[in-house]
């Protein structure tokens, strides 16, 4: 294992960062309504961070992926490629994940919208997902492990009948994007490596409303619910600190 730790001006970095990626998901939040497909929502966000930004789009050339956000409706449950033909719908559930590089630095986060109205099954699975961030968030601090973590969020989903997706994870965060340690969804308290200050990672938890299983689709990226029942995600980026954390990717609605 090795995990880089941050100094306190690279973090300082990394909020920049972490801040524009935020701002990307509120300044899409009102062009997401029935009606607009996601290849517009796509194009709307590559042109706020290239042009108003003055920023780099992490997932575009990332892998071979070419567009600027992840945008996974309903039975999707992350990588949902956009496209002019996948347009939304009064009641869909989409997460919108987007990941900036500002000064070499990545900020990476992710935001689920309710499309219209909405079933109350949809609304409570969203509503879960983001508490079971919250709470895992709220745990992080130096000498915390990221057992203790997983075992928050597996909690939390599985007392609302939920299930955590096991085959996809959080992860280290800084100028790379994806970087040690893996950060799973669940876990069993006092195990695995221990936080210290200065580390930086992801938090994103996957919740199915049906079984865990996934499946990967031909085009090499969407992964969906191998049942077709709906899932939710919800993603900061982290930094740990001397007493706490601080939410890198924190947006002005949120009081964390
Ligand atoms: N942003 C995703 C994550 O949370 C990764 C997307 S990679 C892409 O880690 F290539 F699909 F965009
Ligand atoms: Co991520
Ligand atoms: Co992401």
């Amino acid at each position: 294992m090795n995990i880089s730790i941050k100094s306190p001006s690279d973090i300082a970095q990394m909020k920049i960062a972490g801040q524009l990626a935020a701002d990307v998901l509120d300044m899409i939040t009102p062009f997401v309504k029935p009606g607009i497909s996601t290849g517009e929502l796509d194009d709307i966000c590559y042109d706020f961070i290239t042009k108003e930004q003055k920023a780099i789009p992490a997932n575009v050339g990332y892998k071979g992926y070419e567009k600027t956000i992840c945008s996974s409706i309903n039975q999707v449950i992350c990588h949902g490629i956009p496209s002019p033909n996948k347009i939304l719908k009064d009641g869909d559930i989409l997460n919108i994940d987007v990941t900036v590089i500002k000064d070499g630095w990545h900020g990476d986060t992710s935001k689920m919208f309710l499309v219209g109205k909405c079933q109350p099954h949809n609304e409570r699975l969203v509503k879960i997902t983001q508490e079971c961030l919250y709470k895992a968030i709220e745990i992080v601090k130096p000498g915390v492990t990221l057992g203790d973590i997983g075992h928050v969020i597996q909690s939390h989903a599985e007392k609302n009948y939920y299930s955590v997706v096991e085959d996809y994870c959080g992860h280290g965060i800084g100028k790379i994007y994806h970087e040690e340690p893996q950060v799973m969804h669940f876990g069993r308290p006092n195990t695995g490596i221990e936080l210290k200050e200065g580390m930086c990672f992801t938090i994103e938890p996957m919740i199915n409303q049906g079984s865990k299983y996934t499946k990967l689709l031909g085009d090499g990226w969407t992964v969906e619910t191998k049942d077709g029942r709906n899932s939710a995600q919800w993603e900061h980026t982290l930094a740990v600190t001397s007493s706490g954390v601080d939410v890198l990717t924190k947006r002005s609605e949120e009081s964390l």
